[in-house]
């Protein structure tokens, strides 16, 4: 049975809203300190995975049946965006089907001539807003694009700026002075340029931008980075039988494509999100006596830095069952509680845990000296300041820690107090982490609002609770 797409895609923009602070505790969660936490579970869908497969279903020529699509708020908003732009997205019990328009398809039927702009909303996510920025570009389209208050603060110039140079038209010209921030009036084409392109910060959401884009343009479209950043843009368009070649030298990774080139609607089988695994193993090293083990969760190299940088904790985590699904290896990870030390995490690693420095933090809080996590800027442009509410929230919980330049220190202590009350500034990932944090302390954590964590990782109360973590609303 088709499911009503409306209902899915029932989307909470509340979160934008200036609320009293009477009405934020209605939505506060605590964590109460755990006794051992035990099991075997499955997390859902990665992200990155899952925006792709809906994107490049709906650039593909036929149909992209895709299990395993995480079902979370900064999804379904690239679903129903990608359903604005004409794709045929639907639900068959527990499948995601998209039915293609093939590269440059998108769009009004009559060509964007009726002069109609369409309004997206890309609620939270950065994501789903930066790399359908690439798409929009290579299509006669005229959009306003904008998101929540979140999204609306996130640096838009990185992604429009080279979109720019292929073509993409933006009708407000002093747009340039806010840094191109949303939300944004903007104007594709079916004319793009190809680019040669540098990326000037390590970020997959502008690369894949590009390369998306690329595809649209006529000619040869070329992005170095000096970098590596998760490459789930190129599998995927290699899955579906497009070309993409990818050259290491003394600069960097040249990942080149040629433009107009066909897709062909795949099967896809998403594998678990690594950066909602974190959570989950975080707290099983953490809490004496636990012993878990994560299914199916993706192992692509470029995401797997949090769990080298534990292993050289000492943490004991091993993998097994290793397999690949829709050209991305997958593992069952498993996790013990175990005594850590502190470790110095270079700059080089940071593009591929960019997500995890908010619970490393926290695991660092009860391990054995420092740990020093350096190379840091990118967090200050995520879903909120990463860099000051990570360090915030340490602080609110008696962890002694400190921001030097770039870099975030930690010092570890045998015990941590807790009791304070994180302030989550609309991110999901400072919620979680910190109710991980709760689940150790001396005294229970509290966090200001769970909402977000919707964006990301639904079942996260359900599943921790699973395996034996107790949180109380309020
Ligand atoms: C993502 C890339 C990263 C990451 C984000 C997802 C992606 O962002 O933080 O959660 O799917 O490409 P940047 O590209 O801004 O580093």
């Amino acid at each position: 049975m088709a499911t009503a797409l409306r209902e899915l895609w029932r989307f909470s923009s509340d979160y934008s809203r200036k609320e009293p602070k009477t009405r934020l505790m209605a939505h506060s969660l605590t964590a109460k300190r755990a006794t051992s936490l035990q099991g075997n579970i499955e997390v859902p869908g990665d992200k990155s995975i899952s925006h792709r497969a809906l994107i490049l279903g709906a650039l593909a020529n036929g149909r992209t049946a895709i299990d395993g699509l995480l079902e979370a708020e900064d999804v379904l908003a690239t679903a129903r965006v990608v359903s604005q732009l004409g794709a045929e997205v639907s639900k068959v019990d527990d499948q995601w089907i998209v039915l293609g328009r093939g590269v440059g398809g998108l769009g009004l039927d009559d060509g964007g001539n009726s002069g109609d702009t369409l309004a997206l909303d890309f609620g939270n996510s950065g994501t789903s807003a930066r790399l359908l920025m690439g798409v929009i570009a290579g299509h006669e389209i005229t959009a306003t694009l904008d998101g929540d208050a979140s999204l609306r603060k996130r640096p838009m110039g990185r992604v429009i700026k080279p979109l720019i140079e292929m073509g993409l038209q933006i009708s407000d010209a002093s747009a340039a002075d806010t840094g191109y921030r949303l939300p944004l009036d903007v104007r594709g084409t079916g004319n793009l340029l190809p680019i040669e392109y540098r990326l000037p910060v390590a970020s997959a959401q502008v690369k894949s931008a590009i390369l998306l884009a690329g595809l649209h343009a006529a000619g040869e479209t070329r992005v170095m980075e000096p970098t590596h950043t998760r490459d789930h843009t190129e599998r995927m368009l290699r899955h579906m039988g497009g070309h993409v070649s990818v050259e290491d030298g003394p600069e960097g990774r040249l990942i080149s494509l040629d433009g107009r080139q066909e897709l062909t609607g795949r099967p896809i089988t998403v594998p678990g999100d690594p950066s909602s695994a974190a959570f989950p193993i975080a707290a099983a090293l953490m809490v004496p006596g636990s012993q878990i083990t994560v299914r199916n969760v993706l192992c692509n190299p470029l995401r797997t830095g949090l769990f080298q940088t534990l292993i050289e904790m000492g943490a004991d985590i091993r993998f097994e069952n290793e397999i690949e699904m829709a050209g991305e290896e997958v593992a069952d990870i498993s996790a013990s509680y175990f005594p850590l030390k502190g470790v110095e995490v270079p700059a080089s690693r940071a593009a591929s845990m960019i997500d995890e420095y908010p619970i490393l933090s926290v695991i660092a809080s009860m391990a054995e000296g420092e740990t020093i996590m350096r190379g840091l800027d990118e967090l200050r442009v995520k879903e909120s300041d990463r860099l000051a509410s990570t360090l915030a929230g340490l602080k609110a919980s008696g962890i002694e820690a400190r921001i030097d330049g770039d870099d975030l220190i930690v010092s570890g202590a045998a015990s941590v107090p807790g009791g304070g009350m994180i302030a989550t500034e609309m991110d999901h990932r400072i919620a979680m982490s910190f109710l991980v944090l709760g689940l150790v302390s001396e005294k229970p954590v509290i966090i200001d609002d769970r909402r977000m964590i919707a964006t990301s990782f639904p079942e996260f109360e359900t599943l921790m609770g699973d395996l034996g973590a107790e949180f109380i609303p309020g």
